[in-house]
């Protein structure tokens, strides 16, 4: 029996491929390399020593589901395909609607067609929108996004709950993320953006690394401990072994599951900046510059509920997260691209 991993070629799914086969799991990967590229395949099989079923295909293309699952013996499904940029879903809504939400419902009828009903979806922590006040829970109302991409991720929770609520022999585990950094410790994988980074650590890095001359941080006045916005990193191994576990729940039980991964740790900008200086020896110039449109001040979760059901807890902290980061970056100074 295979584990599906859609969006597998991607940072985080890369990751959690390369924990899926240590924990001795049959992989397939199948992604359309949108926003990555086959390198990673080698890599990770470099990393893991074993040769991975990979498939290119569109999450939007029922035929080419259908030949996948056909072709392999998948149980269980983790759903990281999908398109990640706020800006970008601003200026392109349908892409994201289409992509996101269209191929989401594609994925779930192909599964449905072959008799696979367990799903661990991406998810992340932009869902609690702006009105809930952090550490954010489960039980609070999610809702009320404030982009495209983050009301894509909120439609798909309900989809997927609609799902379940529809046909019991369904479990569905929603995973949300706060801010995943970090790379695996043998700097072999990580996150490689294309273009500008959007997110804060990408960002930090290509400052170190001398390809951006400063980081411009976006506002110091908010209310935070120095004014600058406050958010809880997690390591992407740590976000990735959270994957095994959330897969252990939807073989044990049936039902819809939706769970916080962080670490329940903020830390601002600055602080940010500071751990990485330290933990590289590199400096980062950075500059003060208005707020980024949309941004909140503080986003940390509560982290027990996976704690108590699934048995798990982020192991990393923020000096690991900055290390392998920064090892990841300066292997590669060009990610994937060289
Ligand atoms: P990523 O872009 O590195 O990985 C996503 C992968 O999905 C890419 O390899 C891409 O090529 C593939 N993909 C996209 N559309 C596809 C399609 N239609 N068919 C097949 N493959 C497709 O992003 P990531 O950071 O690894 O994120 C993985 C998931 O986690 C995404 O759904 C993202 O929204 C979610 N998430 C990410 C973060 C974050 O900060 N990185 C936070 C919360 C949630
Ligand atoms: C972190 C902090 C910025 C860049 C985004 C998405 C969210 C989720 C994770 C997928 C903020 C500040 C950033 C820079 C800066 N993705 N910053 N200078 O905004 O918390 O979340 O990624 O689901 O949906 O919105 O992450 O890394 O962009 O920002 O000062 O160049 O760093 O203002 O306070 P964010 P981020």
């Amino acid at each position: 029996m295979a584990v599906l991993v859609t969006g597998g070629a991607g940072y985080i799914g890369s990751h959690t491929v390369i924990e899926l086969l240590a924990s001795g799991k049959e992989v397939v990967i199948l992604d359309n390399f949108y926003n990555s590229c086959p390198k990673v395949l080698e890599r990770i099989k470099a990393l893991s020593g074993k040769e991975v079923a990979f498939e290119e295909c569109d999450i939007r293309d029922k035929a080419g589901l259908d030949k996948v699952f056909e072709k392999y013996d998948i149980d269980s499904v983790i759903h990281f395909a999908g398109l990640k940029a706020v800006g970008e879903s601003c200026q392109k809504p349908m892409l994201y609607y289409d992509n996101n939400i269209g191929g989401t419902v594609t994925l779930c009828q192909a599964m449905a067609d072959h008799g696979c009903k367990r799903i661990v979806f991406s998810s992340s922590a932009t869902v609690y929108g702006e009105h809930n006040v952090s550490p954010l829970k489960e039980t609070m109302t999610a809702g009320g996004t404030t982009n495209p991409y983050g009301t894509t991720k909120f439609f798909i929770e309900q989809i997927l709950t609609d799902i379940e609520k529809s046909d019991p022999e369904w479990s569905v585990c929603i995973l949300r993320y706060f801010n995943p950094i970090g790379a695996h410790e043998s700097g072999m994988i990580g996150e490689s953006p294309n273009g500008i980074p959007n997110n804060l650590m990408p960002y930090i890095t290509q400052v170190a690394e001398g390809k951006r001359e400063f980081l411009s941080v976006y506002g110091n006045d908010y209310d935070t401990v120095d004014g600058t916005g406050v958010r809880d990193y997690i390591h992407v191994v740590d976000l990735a072994k959270g994957h095994l576990k959330a897969l252990d729940k939807a073989y044990a039980e049936n039902g819809t599951f939706i769970y916080n991964l962080g670490t329940g740790c903020g830390y601002s900008v600055l602080q940010v900046v500071e751990a990485f200086e330290k933990a590289s020896g590199v400096k980062v110039p950075y500059k003060i510059v208005d707020r980024r449109p949309g941004d909140l001040a503080t986003c940390f979760s509560d982290p027990s509920k996976a704690k108590e059901e699934l048995g798990w807890v982020a192991e990393k902290g923020i000096d690991e997260m900055c290390a392998d980061s920064y090892r990841w970056q300066h292997n590669n100074p060009n990610g994937y691209e060289d």
